[in-house]
Protein backbone atom coordinates (compact mmCIF):
# COMPACT_ATOMS: atom_id res chain seq x y z
CA UNK A 1 0.00 0.00 0.00
CA UNK A 2 1.10 3.61 -0.67
CA UNK A 3 0.36 7.15 0.40
CA UNK A 4 -2.50 8.74 -2.45
CA UNK A 5 -0.22 10.64 -4.41
CA UNK A 6 3.22 9.84 -2.80
CA UNK A 7 5.25 6.95 -3.88
CA UNK A 8 5.98 5.88 -0.29
CA UNK A 9 4.79 3.19 1.91
CA UNK A 10 2.16 3.25 4.20
CA UNK A 11 2.86 3.29 7.87
CA UNK A 12 1.50 0.79 10.39
CA UNK A 13 0.55 0.69 14.17
CA UNK A 14 3.41 -1.81 14.47
CA UNK A 15 5.86 0.89 12.86
CA UNK A 16 4.28 3.91 14.55
CA UNK A 17 4.51 1.29 18.07
CA UNK A 18 8.30 0.75 17.29
CA UNK A 19 8.80 4.47 17.12
CA UNK A 20 7.07 4.79 20.45
CA UNK A 21 9.15 2.28 22.22
CA UNK A 22 12.03 4.45 21.90
CA UNK A 23 10.44 7.52 23.92
CA UNK A 24 10.58 7.16 27.63
CA UNK A 25 8.87 8.95 30.35
CA UNK A 26 10.89 11.40 31.69
CA UNK A 27 10.46 10.70 35.30
CA UNK A 28 10.44 7.09 35.30
CA UNK A 29 12.53 6.50 32.21
CA UNK A 30 11.44 3.71 30.44
CA UNK A 31 9.57 3.31 27.32
CA UNK A 32 6.37 4.57 27.58
CA UNK A 33 4.94 1.43 25.48
CA UNK A 34 6.06 -0.34 28.49
CA UNK A 35 4.80 1.55 30.74
CA UNK A 36 1.05 0.82 29.15
CA UNK A 37 1.15 4.86 28.78
CA UNK A 38 0.11 4.56 25.12
CA UNK A 39 -3.49 3.72 25.02
CA UNK A 40 -5.26 3.89 21.36
CA UNK A 41 -3.30 3.95 18.71
CA UNK A 42 -4.56 3.98 14.73
CA UNK A 43 -2.97 4.77 11.13
CA UNK A 44 -5.53 6.16 8.62
CA UNK A 45 -5.26 5.44 4.84
CA UNK A 46 -3.66 8.42 4.55
CA UNK A 47 -0.82 7.81 6.97
CA UNK A 48 -2.52 9.98 9.70
CA UNK A 49 -1.73 9.31 12.78
CA UNK A 50 -4.62 8.87 15.97
CA UNK A 51 -3.00 8.37 19.28
CA UNK A 52 -3.80 8.75 22.83
CA UNK A 53 -0.77 8.83 25.71
CA UNK A 54 -1.80 8.06 29.05
CA UNK A 55 0.08 10.58 31.56
CA UNK A 56 0.98 9.24 35.08
CA UNK A 57 -0.65 12.09 36.66
CA UNK A 58 -2.69 15.25 35.34
CA UNK A 59 0.02 17.39 37.03
CA UNK A 60 2.91 15.43 35.15
CA UNK A 61 5.53 18.49 35.28
CA UNK A 62 7.60 16.83 32.31
CA UNK A 63 4.54 16.78 30.30
CA UNK A 64 5.98 19.24 27.49
CA UNK A 65 9.02 17.07 27.14
CA UNK A 66 7.02 14.00 26.84
CA UNK A 67 4.74 15.34 24.00
CA UNK A 68 7.90 17.09 22.25
CA UNK A 69 9.43 13.12 22.26
CA UNK A 70 6.17 11.43 21.32
CA UNK A 71 5.75 14.07 18.33
CA UNK A 72 9.34 13.58 17.47
CA UNK A 73 9.15 9.47 17.16
CA UNK A 74 6.13 9.28 15.37
CA UNK A 75 6.52 12.33 12.61
CA UNK A 76 10.03 10.21 12.02
CA UNK A 77 8.33 7.11 10.70
CA UNK A 78 8.46 7.04 6.74
CA UNK A 79 4.95 7.95 5.23
CA UNK A 80 3.20 9.63 8.79
CA UNK A 81 1.74 12.80 7.19
CA UNK A 82 -0.22 13.93 10.37
CA UNK A 83 -0.46 13.40 14.10
CA UNK A 84 -3.41 13.65 16.35
CA UNK A 85 -2.31 13.86 19.94
CA UNK A 86 -4.47 13.37 22.53
CA UNK A 87 -3.47 13.37 26.28
CA UNK A 88 -5.08 11.36 28.68
CA UNK A 89 -4.55 10.65 32.87
CA UNK A 90 -4.32 7.23 34.12
CA UNK A 91 -7.23 5.67 36.02
CA UNK A 92 -6.05 4.75 39.81
CA UNK A 93 -6.20 1.71 39.07
CA UNK A 94 -4.18 1.62 36.22
CA UNK A 95 -1.72 3.53 38.41
CA UNK A 96 -1.41 0.84 40.80
CA UNK A 97 -0.73 -1.72 37.93
CA UNK A 98 1.73 0.46 36.67
CA UNK A 99 3.23 0.79 40.12
CA UNK A 100 3.09 -2.96 40.84
CA UNK A 101 4.50 -3.27 37.48
CA UNK A 102 7.91 -0.97 38.10
CA UNK A 103 8.30 -3.44 41.36
CA UNK A 104 7.66 -6.31 40.58
CA UNK A 105 4.78 -7.20 42.98
CA UNK A 106 2.27 -5.70 45.11
CA UNK A 107 4.31 -5.04 48.36
CA UNK A 108 6.04 -2.31 49.74
CA UNK A 109 9.41 -3.98 50.27
CA UNK A 110 12.74 -2.20 50.29
CA UNK A 111 14.48 -3.50 46.82
CA UNK A 112 17.92 -2.92 48.05
CA UNK A 113 17.80 -5.02 50.98
CA UNK A 114 16.14 -8.70 48.26
CA UNK A 115 19.04 -10.98 48.25
CA UNK A 116 19.14 -10.11 44.65
CA UNK A 117 19.94 -6.92 44.55
CA UNK A 118 23.00 -5.30 42.50
CA UNK A 119 22.72 -1.92 43.93
CA UNK A 120 25.81 -1.45 46.28
CA UNK A 121 24.26 0.77 48.64
CA UNK A 122 27.23 3.42 50.86
CA UNK A 123 26.09 4.50 54.25
CA UNK A 124 28.36 8.08 54.74
CA UNK A 125 28.94 8.55 58.31
CA UNK A 126 31.19 10.29 60.74
CA UNK A 127 30.94 11.05 64.00
CA UNK A 128 31.58 14.90 64.54
CA UNK A 129 29.39 17.08 62.53
CA UNK A 130 30.42 19.45 60.28
CA UNK A 131 33.43 17.09 58.74
CA UNK A 132 32.06 17.10 55.21
CA UNK A 133 30.08 14.01 54.57
CA UNK A 134 27.47 15.40 52.80
CA UNK A 135 29.65 17.45 50.44
CA UNK A 136 32.03 14.09 49.69
CA UNK A 137 28.45 12.07 49.30
CA UNK A 138 27.46 14.52 46.33
CA UNK A 139 30.64 14.42 44.93
CA UNK A 140 30.87 10.91 45.06
CA UNK A 141 27.43 10.73 43.58
CA UNK A 142 28.46 12.99 40.46
CA UNK A 143 31.82 11.23 40.14
CA UNK A 144 30.27 7.91 39.86
CA UNK A 145 27.59 9.15 37.85
CA UNK A 146 30.12 10.39 35.16
CA UNK A 147 31.90 7.19 34.74
CA UNK A 148 28.25 5.95 33.65
CA UNK A 149 26.58 4.52 36.91
CA UNK A 150 23.17 4.29 37.88
CA UNK A 151 23.16 6.60 40.89
CA UNK A 152 20.95 7.56 43.71
CA UNK A 153 21.54 10.13 47.11
CA UNK A 154 19.09 9.23 50.01
CA UNK A 155 19.54 12.58 51.95
CA UNK A 156 18.87 10.44 55.55
CA UNK A 157 20.09 13.65 57.47
CA UNK A 158 16.69 14.90 58.44
CA UNK A 159 17.58 17.74 60.95
CA UNK A 160 20.03 19.14 58.77
CA UNK A 161 19.57 18.30 55.08
CA UNK A 162 21.81 19.50 52.72
CA UNK A 163 21.81 17.17 50.03
CA UNK A 164 19.33 19.28 47.08
CA UNK A 165 21.14 22.40 47.84
CA UNK A 166 24.49 20.94 47.12
CA UNK A 167 23.25 19.01 43.99
CA UNK A 168 21.08 21.72 42.55
CA UNK A 169 18.21 20.24 42.59
CA UNK A 170 15.33 22.39 42.68
CA UNK A 171 12.94 19.84 41.67
CA UNK A 172 9.50 18.39 43.68
CA UNK A 173 9.87 14.42 43.96
CA UNK A 174 6.28 13.45 41.80
CA UNK A 175 4.00 11.24 43.35
CA UNK A 176 2.58 8.43 40.89
CA UNK A 177 -0.16 6.85 43.68
CA UNK A 178 1.90 6.18 46.61
CA UNK A 179 5.04 5.68 44.37
CA UNK A 180 7.58 8.97 44.66
CA UNK A 181 9.61 9.78 41.85
CA UNK A 182 13.02 11.13 42.69
CA UNK A 183 13.89 14.45 40.97
CA UNK A 184 17.31 13.87 39.25
CA UNK A 185 20.14 16.62 38.88
CA UNK A 186 24.32 16.02 37.70
CA UNK A 187 22.76 12.72 36.57
CA UNK A 188 21.83 11.73 40.11
CA UNK A 189 18.41 10.87 41.49
CA UNK A 190 18.05 12.56 45.05
CA UNK A 191 15.65 11.81 47.49
CA UNK A 192 15.36 14.74 50.92
CA UNK A 193 13.35 14.78 53.17
CA UNK A 194 13.81 18.71 52.80
CA UNK A 195 11.87 17.98 49.67
CA UNK A 196 8.52 16.94 51.48
CA UNK A 197 8.87 20.01 53.97
CA UNK A 198 7.92 23.93 53.49
CA UNK A 199 10.79 26.01 53.26
CA UNK A 200 13.66 25.35 56.19
CA UNK A 201 11.26 24.16 58.86
CA UNK A 202 12.87 22.57 60.98
CA UNK A 203 12.03 19.04 61.33
CA UNK A 204 11.53 17.35 64.85
CA UNK A 205 11.27 13.45 64.55
CA UNK A 206 11.98 11.22 66.85
CA UNK A 207 13.20 7.58 66.49
CA UNK A 208 10.17 5.88 65.15
CA UNK A 209 9.37 8.37 63.05
CA UNK A 210 12.88 8.61 61.65
CA UNK A 211 12.89 4.99 60.98
CA UNK A 212 9.43 5.49 58.81
CA UNK A 213 11.04 8.33 56.77
CA UNK A 214 13.69 5.87 56.42
CA UNK A 215 11.53 3.49 55.20
CA UNK A 216 9.31 4.83 53.12
CA UNK A 217 12.41 6.36 51.19
CA UNK A 218 13.52 3.22 50.62
CA UNK A 219 10.55 1.12 49.52
CA UNK A 220 8.10 4.20 47.72
CA UNK A 221 10.55 5.98 45.77
CA UNK A 222 10.58 4.65 42.49
CA UNK A 223 14.93 4.38 42.24
CA UNK A 224 14.90 2.32 39.12
CA UNK A 225 18.11 -0.47 38.64
CA UNK A 226 20.46 1.72 40.30
CA UNK A 227 24.34 0.69 40.61
CA UNK A 228 25.15 2.64 43.45
CA UNK A 229 22.94 4.43 46.10
CA UNK A 230 24.35 6.48 48.67
CA UNK A 231 22.91 7.35 51.67
CA UNK A 232 23.87 10.80 53.65
CA UNK A 233 23.88 10.07 57.46
CA UNK A 234 23.21 12.56 59.84
CA UNK A 235 26.20 12.48 62.28
CA UNK A 236 26.65 10.32 65.60
CA UNK A 237 25.99 6.98 66.10
CA UNK A 238 22.23 7.63 66.54
CA UNK A 239 18.61 6.15 65.64
CA UNK A 240 19.00 6.73 61.78
CA UNK A 241 22.64 4.70 61.38
CA UNK A 242 21.08 1.61 63.10
CA UNK A 243 17.49 2.03 61.18
CA UNK A 244 19.89 1.79 57.89
CA UNK A 245 21.14 -1.56 59.24
CA UNK A 246 18.29 -3.04 60.33
CA UNK A 247 16.63 -1.58 56.82
CA UNK A 248 19.33 -2.89 54.65
CA UNK A 249 21.55 -5.28 56.40
CA UNK A 250 24.06 -5.07 53.27
CA UNK A 251 24.62 -1.44 53.34
CA UNK A 252 28.53 -0.57 53.82
CA UNK A 253 29.70 2.43 55.73
CA UNK A 254 32.26 4.86 54.17
CA UNK A 255 33.21 7.16 57.37
CA UNK A 256 34.52 10.53 56.77
CA UNK A 257 36.85 12.52 59.10
CA UNK A 258 39.02 15.24 59.45
CA UNK A 259 42.85 14.65 59.84
CA UNK A 260 41.92 15.91 63.77
CA UNK A 261 42.65 13.98 66.47
CA UNK A 262 39.52 14.80 68.03
CA UNK A 263 37.52 14.71 64.61
CA UNK A 264 39.53 11.03 64.62
CA UNK A 265 38.03 9.25 67.94
CA UNK A 266 34.39 10.29 67.28
CA UNK A 267 34.40 9.25 63.86
CA UNK A 268 35.62 5.30 65.09
CA UNK A 269 32.74 5.84 67.75
CA UNK A 270 30.87 6.00 64.97
CA UNK A 271 32.09 3.41 62.50
CA UNK A 272 32.78 1.03 65.21
CA UNK A 273 28.82 0.83 65.17
CA UNK A 274 29.36 -1.34 62.37
CA UNK A 275 30.25 -4.35 64.83
CA UNK A 276 27.78 -4.25 66.25
CA UNK A 277 25.30 -3.65 63.21
CA UNK A 278 27.48 -6.14 61.54
CA UNK A 279 27.86 -3.48 59.00
CA UNK A 280 31.33 -3.38 56.39
CA UNK A 281 33.19 -0.41 56.46
CA UNK A 282 34.15 -0.21 53.13
CA UNK A 283 36.75 2.93 54.01
CA UNK A 284 37.82 6.09 55.52
CA UNK A 285 37.44 9.59 53.92
CA UNK A 286 40.00 11.91 55.29
CA UNK A 287 38.59 15.45 54.27
CA UNK A 288 39.72 18.67 54.98
CA UNK A 289 43.51 17.52 54.80
CA UNK A 290 46.27 20.13 54.30
CA UNK A 291 45.42 23.44 52.65
CA UNK A 292 47.15 24.30 49.43
CA UNK A 293 48.81 28.23 49.93
CA UNK A 294 49.32 30.43 47.23
CA UNK A 295 52.84 30.37 47.36
CA UNK A 296 52.41 26.63 46.95
CA UNK A 297 53.19 25.62 50.43
CA UNK A 298 50.58 23.88 52.41
CA UNK A 299 49.20 23.99 55.77
CA UNK A 300 47.71 21.64 58.16
CA UNK A 301 44.73 23.71 59.18
CA UNK A 302 43.08 20.65 61.05
CA UNK A 303 46.25 18.85 62.17
CA UNK A 304 47.51 15.16 59.94
CA UNK A 305 46.66 11.73 60.90
CA UNK A 306 42.92 11.48 61.63
CA UNK A 307 42.32 9.32 58.32
CA UNK A 308 45.42 6.44 59.16
CA UNK A 309 44.38 6.75 62.58
CA UNK A 310 40.34 5.97 62.33
CA UNK A 311 41.27 3.50 59.51
CA UNK A 312 44.10 1.39 61.26
CA UNK A 313 41.51 1.71 64.88
CA UNK A 314 38.65 0.36 62.72
CA UNK A 315 40.34 -2.47 61.05
CA UNK A 316 41.62 -3.74 64.36
CA UNK A 317 37.77 -3.70 65.70
CA UNK A 318 36.38 -5.47 62.60
CA UNK A 319 39.68 -7.34 62.11
CA UNK A 320 39.10 -6.83 58.22
CA UNK A 321 41.29 -4.41 56.24
CA UNK A 322 39.83 -0.60 56.31
CA UNK A 323 41.75 1.43 53.90
CA UNK A 324 42.16 5.22 54.13
CA UNK A 325 40.40 5.28 50.54
CA UNK A 326 41.43 9.49 49.53
CA UNK A 327 42.57 12.32 51.72
CA UNK A 328 40.86 15.14 50.30
CA UNK A 329 42.79 18.88 50.57
CA UNK A 330 40.43 21.60 51.81
CA UNK A 331 39.71 24.19 48.84
CA UNK A 332 37.81 26.78 48.69
CA UNK A 333 36.49 25.49 45.27
CA UNK A 334 34.47 22.71 47.27
CA UNK A 335 32.78 25.17 49.13
CA UNK A 336 31.93 27.56 46.31
CA UNK A 337 31.00 24.57 44.34
CA UNK A 338 28.53 23.28 46.59
CA UNK A 339 27.34 26.44 47.40
CA UNK A 340 26.30 26.84 44.03
CA UNK A 341 24.56 23.84 43.50
CA UNK A 342 27.36 22.34 41.47
CA UNK A 343 29.47 19.38 43.11
CA UNK A 344 33.04 20.99 42.23
CA UNK A 345 33.88 17.33 40.53
CA UNK A 346 31.15 18.40 38.13
CA UNK A 347 32.51 21.55 37.22
CA UNK A 348 34.84 22.26 34.33
CA UNK A 349 38.67 21.66 35.45
CA UNK A 350 40.22 19.58 37.83
CA UNK A 351 42.21 20.19 41.50
CA UNK A 352 43.97 18.41 43.97
CA UNK A 353 40.73 17.42 45.87
CA UNK A 354 38.54 16.59 42.72
CA UNK A 355 41.41 14.08 41.97
CA UNK A 356 41.05 13.00 45.26
CA UNK A 357 37.22 12.36 45.21
CA UNK A 358 37.23 10.71 42.04
CA UNK A 359 39.84 8.53 43.05
CA UNK A 360 37.36 7.17 45.98
CA UNK A 361 35.09 7.04 43.40
CA UNK A 362 36.98 4.99 41.09
CA UNK A 363 38.08 2.95 44.15
CA UNK A 364 34.22 2.49 45.16
CA UNK A 365 33.08 1.99 41.36
CA UNK A 366 35.61 -0.94 40.88
CA UNK A 367 34.76 -3.13 43.85
CA UNK A 368 32.78 -5.96 42.65
CA UNK A 369 28.60 -6.02 43.09
CA UNK A 370 27.29 -8.25 46.16
CA UNK A 371 26.96 -12.06 44.56
CA UNK A 372 24.32 -12.80 47.13
CA UNK A 373 21.48 -14.63 45.45
CA UNK A 374 22.87 -14.16 41.64
CA UNK A 375 23.48 -16.83 39.75
CA UNK A 376 26.90 -17.66 38.45
CA UNK A 377 26.23 -19.08 35.63
CA UNK A 378 28.30 -21.86 35.86
CA UNK A 379 27.42 -25.12 34.05
CA UNK A 380 28.06 -28.35 35.49
CA UNK A 381 31.46 -29.98 33.74
CA UNK A 382 31.31 -31.96 30.81
CA UNK A 383 32.07 -35.88 32.20
CA UNK A 384 34.65 -37.41 30.15
N1 LIG B 1 37.41 19.79 51.26
C1 LIG B 1 36.75 20.91 51.56
N2 LIG B 1 37.25 22.12 51.27
C2 LIG B 1 36.57 23.27 51.56
N3 LIG B 1 35.38 23.31 52.15
C3 LIG B 1 34.81 22.12 52.48
C4 LIG B 1 35.45 20.86 52.20
N4 LIG B 1 34.63 19.87 52.63
C5 LIG B 1 33.54 20.48 53.14
N5 LIG B 1 33.65 21.82 53.05
C6 LIG B 1 32.68 22.83 53.55
O1 LIG B 1 32.53 22.60 54.94
C7 LIG B 1 31.18 22.78 55.34
C8 LIG B 1 30.66 21.51 55.98
O2 LIG B 1 30.58 20.50 55.01
P1 LIG B 1 29.34 19.50 54.93
O3 LIG B 1 28.07 20.21 55.08
O4 LIG B 1 29.56 18.65 53.76
O5 LIG B 1 29.63 18.65 56.26
P2 LIG B 1 28.69 17.57 56.96
O6 LIG B 1 29.59 16.60 57.63
O7 LIG B 1 27.72 17.02 56.02
O8 LIG B 1 27.96 18.48 58.01
P3 LIG B 1 26.68 18.08 58.93
O9 LIG B 1 27.24 17.28 60.04
O10 LIG B 1 26.16 19.41 59.36
O11 LIG B 1 25.76 17.33 58.07
C9 LIG B 1 30.42 23.15 54.08
O12 LIG B 1 30.32 24.55 54.03
C10 LIG B 1 31.31 22.66 52.94
O13 LIG B 1 31.17 23.45 51.78
MG1 LIG C 1 25.59 16.99 56.11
Amino acid sequence: MSVPGSAGPLPDVAGVRAALATVKDPEIRRPITELDMVADLAVDERGGVDLTVLLTIAACPLRDTLVNDVTAAVRGVPGVTDLRLTLGVMTDDQRTALREKLRGGPGREIPFARPESRTRVYAVASGKGGVGKSTVTVNLAAALAARGLAVGVLDADVYGFSVPRMLGVTGRPTRVGDMILPPQANGVKVISVGMFVDGNTPVVWRGPMLHRALQQFLADVFWGDLDVLLLDLPPGTGDIAISTAQLIPTAELLVVTTPQAAAAEVAERAGAIALQTRQRVVGVVENMAALVLPDGSTLDVFGTGGGDTVAASLSRLTGTDVPVLGRIPLEVGVRTAGDAGVPVVAAEGSSPATDALRQVAAALAARARPLAGVSLGISPAARR
